[in-house]
């Protein structure tokens, strides 16, 4: 059995370990924000927090997340809840400052990628609160494999990262 705390929830899975846990988000938890889009940790669309750092969940085995704690983008209104000691109704009615400029920007075209672009702009400002362009693209281009973008949404992106760390910066959603 793997146990893992899942968007602030402990969750008991009998899936066998060796199986992608993009399969049991999806399937098991019936979490739509992780997408399958390449199954080869080549595109991002799958990305998830793991112990708040971004991993491919189409190659990243049940096992490994054994005893972790996964984000998923339905959680990151809660992570930042939790980060900011928001309860109650001001938890209830406060995006993550990654969603809230995700919005603002009007980033997503079809939208099948941004779930990956959310989770890295996340793991980014966690780390860096105010990056450079240069950073914010070296985020999003180094690592395991470029986050892919087929509707070509690279301009809006920065300039979400860029709305979203200026929000975090002053403690609060845009
Ligand atoms: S579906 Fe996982 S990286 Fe493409
Ligand atoms: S918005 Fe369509 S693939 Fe990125």
């Amino acid at each position: 059995m793997t146990t893992m705390i899942v968007n602030g929830v402990k969750r008991e899975l009998q899936a066998p370990t060796d199986t992608p846990l993009l399969y049991v988000l999806r399937n098991e938890l019936e979490l739509s924000g992780p997408q399958f889009g390449c199954g080869l940790a080549q595109c991002g669309a799958c990305s998830v927090l793991l112990n708040g750092k971004e991993v491919r969940s189409c190659i990243t085995p049940l096992s490994a997340a054994n005893g972790k704690e996964v984000t998923t983008l339905e959680g990151l209104q809660a992570r930042w809840a939790q980060q900011k000691g928001l309860t109650g109704e001001a938890a209830a009615k406060t995006l993550h400052p990654v969603q809230a400029a995700w919005i603002e920007e009007q980033t997503p075209l079809c939208g099948f990628c941004q779930n990956g672009m959310m989770i890295k702009a996340t793991e980014l400002l966690e780390s860096v609160p105010s990056p450079s362009v240069t950073q914010i693209k070296d985020a999003f281009t180094k690592g395991v494999s470029p986050h892919l973008c087929r509707c070509g949404s690279y301009t809006a992106i920065i300039q979400a990262v860029q709305r979203a760390s200026t929000s975090m910066t002053k403690g609060s959603a845009a």
